[in-house]
């Protein structure tokens, strides 16, 4: 019979019989790709702190979507790099905003391909704030909650208008998602999905990209509307809230140093949870291997199997595609 640890290395020797005993699959199927849209044509601008990711205008963006599809993955999430920036971020709305074009080609290209729309007001203002700035108690200048959701569900109902299957609202004001699920059915869009980024962490992991959105805020940071990184019990409320408003999908956001969060709210909530391996992972591991200090694809098969078995059953990651190739 041997000693207990000679037992559990019998199914680890055997590869067979190591495949038969997997417990977590990482599937082409749970990966969503994000793609950043521009005004122009023939753009395809690489994003300097996130090699091997690009700024593509609509014709490229098409490209991609259906290279994108054509690899296995099953759905896009769009952010939009507007013409021009203001304070109240009107890009953000306008029915020919470079998202709205964006997915009405993408969809009719690729019918089958899922998109998403990043719903937030940062890449559209001049400040980079994810809202309206007015003054707080205090005199100074913060983003105001109500009339940041008030753009907000104009910016969902574009988007959903222009044929998005899923809309993500990622400002992380209070009260977005439910004035948006009330928006799309009162406009007759029922079917248009919710993916909440419920639990997002005021993190310095989103450093690369501000670059790629263009949407560092150019003053103060965004600790008065993202989350305080330690807090767990916070995320559950802030997931539960999402919830009760109304939420198909609740994220997680970043995911690397998050994984207790994603166990967690997938243990406690039944609906699915995503988890966004963001800009500032991706970075780093991109530059360790450019290096051949790490084994990229190794590493990023380890991170993202990692992330499905914490709990998360979809992942946002800037791999999506290469690593629907690697597990094919
Ligand atoms: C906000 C938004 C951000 C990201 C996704 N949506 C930036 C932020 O909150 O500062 C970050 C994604 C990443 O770092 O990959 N619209």
């Amino acid at each position: 019979m041997g000693s207990p640890t000679t037992r559990l290395r019998r199914l680890r020797r055997n590869p067979t019989l190591r495949r038969m005993v997997r417990e977590t699959y990482l599937r082409a199927d749970d990966l969503i790709m994000p793609l950043f849209v521009r005004g122009g044509s023939r753009v395809r601008k690489e994003i300097p702190s996130m090699p091997g990711q690009y700024q593509f205008s609509c014709d490229t963006l098409v490209e991609e979507a259906k290279s994108v599809e054509a690899a296995g993955v099953p759905a896009i999430i769009l952010f939009g790099i507007p013409d021009e920036k203001d304070a109240v971020g009107s890009q953000a709305y306008a029915s020919d905003a470079v998202v709205c074009r964006a997915v009405e080609a993408v969809k009719k290209a690729c019918p089958a391909l899922c998109v998403v729309t990043d719903v937030c007001l940062c890449e559209y203002t001049d400040h980079g704030h994810c809202g309206i700035i007015k003054p707080n108690r205090d005199g100074n200048p913060d983003v105001d909650n109500d009339s940041t959701v008030e753009v907000l569900v104009k910016e969902a109902l574009a988007h959903a208008r222009a044929g998005a299957d899923v809309v993500a609202p990622s400002d992380m004001m209070d009260g977005r998602v439910g004035a948006i699920r009330k928006a799309l059915d009162a406009t007759g869009l029922p079917d248009v999905a919710i993916m909440a980024y419920s639990a997002k962490f005021a993190s310095g992991f989103y450093g690369p990209f501000r670059d790629a959105a263009e949407s560092p805020p150019q003053f103060g940071d965004r600790s008065s509307y993202q989350m305080d990184h330690p807090n767990v019990r916070e995320a559950m409320r802030e997931i539960e809230l999402d919830l009760e408003e109304g939420a198909d999908i609740v994220m997680v956001k970043p995911a690397i140093a998050y994984l207790d969060v994603i166990r967690q709210a997938s243990e406690r909530f039944d609906a699915p949870v995503a988890a966004y391996n963001v800009s500032g992972e991706y970075a780093m591991i991109k530059a360790a291997a450019a290096r051949g200090w790490l084994d990229e694809k190794r590493i990023v098969l380890e991170v993202l199997t990692a992330i499905r078995r914490a709990g998360a059953k979809l992942i946002l990651t800037y791999w999506a595609k290469d690593a629907a190739r690697w597990l094919t």
